[in-house]
This record gives C-alpha cells, structure tokens and sequence, in this order.
C-alpha cells in the first residue's frame, strides 16, 4: 500500500515574512494529515521555513540543485547546502527548469537552471541518493507532443534518460510527478481517466527496469491541481498524491488538496 504524498511548490513566490505568515495558517490546518505533505521554498526562504516546520509533520523540499558537491560553480546551490539547512525532498526535472513553459520554451542551447536535460537530470538525482534526499523526479509532455501522439514516447524517453545507471534500490527511493507542461498554471487540468492511464503507464515503464520494485514508488500527479479535483485524481490506483503550485500559496486550498489524499 503506498502513502499518498503532496507537495506545494512555491516557484519562484513568497518573501521570508510570506513564507511564515502561509505556514502560520495552514500548519494547523494540515496538523492531522495522514498523507505525507512537503513544501517547496525558494532557496533563500529554506532556513526559516526549515526552523517553521521544526516538529511538525511537513517535510522541506528544494526546487532545484546542482550536481557538483562544491566549488568555482557562481549561483548555484550544492547537495551538501541543502541537507545542511534540512532538506529532505528535492525537485529534478520541473519542467520549467527543463525550459519548458508551456508555450515559450526556453532554447536548449540555454544554460545555467534553464533548459536542463535528461543528462543532468540523471546527474542531479545521482548526486542526491548518497545524501538520503527523496528526489521527486518530473516528467511529463508539452502540447505539441501531446497532439502528435507522443505522450507516451516522451515521457518514457524522460524516464530513461534519468533513470540511467540507477539500481533498482536507488530508483525504489525516486518520487515521479506526472505533470503535462500543458496544464501546469494554465488552470487546465489533464481530466482524470488520462492522468491516471498516463501514471499506470509510468508505473508500467518502471516495472520494465525495477520489476516488483515499482508497485512501491509513489507516482504523484501535477498540473493545476486544486481542491475541487484533487479527490478525484488521488482516487485513482496509480496517482498517489499531487505536486501542487499555485494553488499551494493559498493555506485553505492547500490544507483541503492536503486533506484529500487522507
Ligand atoms: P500548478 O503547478 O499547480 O500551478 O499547475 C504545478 C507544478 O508546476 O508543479
């Protein structure tokens, strides 16, 4: 039986004095979840967030890192700092670190946080496992490919290229979010029969590389999740939960997506 799990990812949103007046209402809303719940800070925001949720049942997440432990890499932020200010969960993958912004892609000639590829998505999670930090691992289609009926081939190209080299162990601890670049802030949300025939097919993909293994990883759903249908998407066999942006910096809204997955 696996967990459900939701995480909030603040983007690029919320000063230090926002961040606590957002978890001042919705920590007590959230104080008797039974799903496991996380929060995506930006970076400058993680050391008080981390010193808010001291104690409580929310776990901290990073938006991004970088693979390198340290050094001469200007802007960027290592493994090693994030366990240091108590990060448990870490982003790989989001589509708008892949450049991918629904309409505006981001050249992949791009470098920096932007226009990341399946390389250094593999790269950022294999830095993460030594660490013991749960990488939630983003996947998920553009229109374009969707209208090309290329769901599917993308997403397990995605997958692949992340997954490369991983064992079987290492690939068990991975969250995987599903998360149509189509529906992420555009209020559109992928109707519920296609998310979930889109997770049980990651599921299936997983099972191809990690057999047994991949009954066991949690497969969250992303893309304008909102109280009034994230019931619905976390009924289902294969959505274990959501990876939520906007609607996570609002507490009621956030407190009832949390209070949906049980
Ligand atoms: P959204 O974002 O809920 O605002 O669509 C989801 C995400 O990008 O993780």
């Amino acid at each position: 039986m696996r967990k459900k799990i939701v995480v909030g990812n603040w983007k690029m949103n919320l000063t230090r004095a926002e961040t606590e007046s957002l978890l001042s209402s919705l920590l007590p809303l959230i104080s008797d979840a039974t799903a496991q719940v996380g929060v995506c800070p930006g970076f400058v925001a993680l050391s008080t967030v981390a010193d808010q949720l001291s104690g409580t049942n929310v776990g901290l997440g990073a938006q991004n890192v970088f693979w390198k432990e340290s050094g001469a890499f200007t802007g960027f932020v290592s493994p090693a700092m994030l366990k240091d200010v108590g990060v448990t969960y870490v982003l790989v993958g989001h589509s708008e670190t892949r450049g991918r912004f629904g309409k505006l892609e981001v050249p992949a000639t791009t470098v920096g946080f932007f226009a990341e590829t399946d390389e250094t998505v593999n790269l950022k999670i294999k830095s993460l496992l030594p660490h013991g930090f749960t990488p939630i691992l983003c996947v998920g289609e553009n229109l374009a490919e969707r209208e090309a009926g290329n769901t599917d081939s993308v997403i397990q190209s995605q997958l692949d290229g992340a997954l490369v080299d991983l064992s079987a162990d290492e690939i068990a601890k991975l969250v995987v979010a599903y998360e149509p670049v189509w529906a992420i802030g555009t209020g559109q949300t992928c109707d519920t029969p296609e998310a979930e025939r889109v997770c049980g097919m990651i599921r299936a993909h997983l099972r191809t590389k990690v057999a047994d293994v991949a009954k066991s990883i949690q497969i969250q759903y992303g893309g304008s999740v909102k109280a009034s249908n994230a019931a619905d998407l976390f009924s289902q066999p294969n959505i274990d939960g959501g990876l939520v942006g906007g609607a996570s910096l609002m507490a009621e809204e956030f407190a009832a997506i949390v209070k949906a997955a049980g």
